[in-house]
């Protein structure tokens, strides 16, 4: 009998984990860090549903249009139907788990948050990622015992193992390094990647773990698994620079009341307020983060933009956004109920990934993707609340997709050991690691081009300097994954000629319907083809 390989036990993980184990299919669970310590834990505002608990008459149609509002209109409207309207099951179940989401009239109480007119975010107090981990590693420490799940933490993928001899490219499943011994272990089965966004990519410069190292995905890039959308890098508005990252400020600030100023001729100018009446301060990510460029960059006006949080009731601080203060007077010795701070955009989260289908299907038969590690839902930028939505949405919908097929018997290679622990001095060059200065010297060329602005000159720049870099040298395994991921990235950017949510080109400052396709990568030998794909039509209408 086989097992299902996860990588990654973050909320998207431990979903597929939990499905897994609901239907009796054992799985591996391996991640580089323990759950405790995956990305998700640092979600802070919420979690997306139109669960209509605060009598605004709220559904999941309203949500359904502002994801594609919010992604504009690059997002699988299929997919999105999918996840919207499954969304309210998705917060029952985790509150089923017993996650303690704040309450009001005996229901879940939920929030406002970006691109959103009604209230559709559930929270618990501004650490909800934390509080969600909790519940559902508590719930798949109840099938470990049941020895349905297996954890390998301290373990990471270094390739996948992919089957020669299939007619289609098939995956036969990964292996994997002990990150603390270096032995190798070879794990067969059916994969779900679920291994978080590419913050290692960006070193210093996301909000996200930099632990996510962006390593898997590059490695399956090179081993044929197609990418998608990968220009898209969401800049969250609300950042504080903190030692070796960004640190999040979170968006629910806003939802409660925070207001963005910049000084002008001597005033508070609420920029956001007076440039977007009816959204005001809650637009989206891409247009909030875009108006803190063009105001510091305005010569009437002063920075730093702060974000004034001083009119937040006792109430709110005590009950929704306690945590959040603790962080801020923890990292800038400042109380933000007396004085506003001064916050900054910062890398936050990558719209791209791996190309999947409706049911989290990648272009490899046997390989799955779930979570940011994956491209699905979020079109050109994502709305807050939308990712721990999506992370554990897909990582739900990836193991029933794989339950249906093992049930079916349509997955199975044959007999043979699952696991097969390597001889000790066995090697595989895929285990060195990226050198630290190739890894300093990537990031700080992409950041030229892919900055909140783009133009063509500068994104040409990027792409000579990185392609003289990678002219420059001789790589390990990882390190070309790097650079080959780096180069789709920016080639993505160079060739996307318009302005779409998070990719805003000053040259072509509209969007164009022309473009509206996803943008797909993938590598031949050495070269990065990127082909774009219609979006299909909506089917399930509401
Ligand atoms: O601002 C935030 O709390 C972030 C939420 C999200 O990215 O979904």
């Amino acid at each position: 009998m086989e097992k299902v390989i996860l990588i990654g036990a973050g909320l998207s993980g431990l979903s597929a984990a939990i499905v897994l184990a609901e239907q009796g299919i054992s799985s591996c669970l391996i991640s580089a860090q323990p759950s405790e310590r995956a990305q998700s834990v640092l979600a802070e505002g919420g979690i997306n549903g139109a669960l209509d608990t605060m009598g605004e008459q709220d559904t999941t149609e309203e949500h359904f249009a502002d994801t594609m509002r919010g992604g504009v209109y690059m997002a699988d409207p299929n997919a999105v139907d999918r996840l919207t309207k499954g969304a309210p099951k998705v917060i029952r179940w985790l509150e089923s788990l017993g996650v303690p989401f704040n309450r009001i009239n005996g229901d879940i109480q939920l929030r406002n948050f970006g691109g959103q007119k009604k209230k559709r975010t559930a929270f618990a107090r501004s650490s909800t990622g934390k509080i969600l981990m909790s519940a559902l590693i508590a719930e798949v420490r109840k099938h470990e015992a049941a020895g349905l799940v297996t954890r390998y933490t301290h373990h990471e993928m270094i390739r996948l193992l992919m089957d020669e001899n299939a007619e289609k490219m098939t995956c036969r499943g990964v292996r994997v390094r002990d990150r603390y011994t270096g032995r190798l272990t070879d794990f067969y089965g059916p994969v779900i990647l679920a291994c978080g966004g590419m913050n290692g990519i960006f070193p210093g410069m996301t909000t996200g773990t930099t632990r996510n190292t962006g390593d898997a995905a590059a490695m399956a890039f090179c081993q044929g698994v197609k990418l998608a959308n990968l220009e898209m890098i969401q800049y969250h508005p609300t950042t504080i620079g903190i030692s070796g990252k960004r640190c999040l400020v979170t968006e629910a600030a806003r939802g409660e009341g925070g207001r963005l100023f910049i000084e002008r001729k001597g005033q508070p100018w609420y920029f956001m307020e007076e440039l977007y009446p009816e959204l005001g301060n809650l637009m989206p990510r891409d247009v909030v983060s875009r108006e803190i460029f063009f105001v510091l960059r305005r010569e009437d006006c002063t920075g730093p933009v702060c974000l004034d949080m001083t009119g937040l009731s006792p109430e709110v601080w005590k009950n929704k956004l306690s945590d959040l203060r603790e962080e801020i007077i923890h990292y800038m010795a400042k109380d933000p109920v007396t004085t506003p701070i001064p916050v900054e955009p910062g890398i936050h989260y990558f719209m791209g990934g791996i190309d999947v289908d409706l049911r989290h299907r990648t272009n490899v038969d046997r390989l799955y993707a779930a979570g940011e590690c994956a491209c699905q839902y979020h079109g050109a930028n994502r709305l807050g609340g939308n990712s721990m939505l999506g992370a554990v949405f897909g990582g739900r919908t990836a193991a029933g997709d794989l339950a249906e097929r093992l049930a079916s018997s349509g997955l199975r290679l044959g007999e043979g050991p699952w696991e097969e622990t390597l001889p000790a001095d066995f090697k595989d060059p895929a285990a060195d690691p990226a050198s630290p200065v190739l890894i300093g010297q990537i990031s700080r060329i992409l950041l030229k081009g892919l900055g909140i602005v783009r133009n063509e000159t500068e994104l040409n720049r990027t792409l000579d300097e990185l392609l003289a870099l990678e002219a420059s040298g001789t790589y390990n395994i990882r390190e070309r994954g790097r650079l080959k991921l780096a180069e789709a990235m920016i080639r993505s950017a160079v060739l996307r000629k318009e302005s779409r949510g998070a990719h805003y080109r000053e040259d072509y400052p509209e969007k164009s319907e022309d473009f509206r396709k996803t943008a797909v990568a993938s590598l031949s030998g050495d070269d990065i083809c990127i082909d774009y794909r219609d979006l299909p039509e909506r089917k399930g209408q509401a």
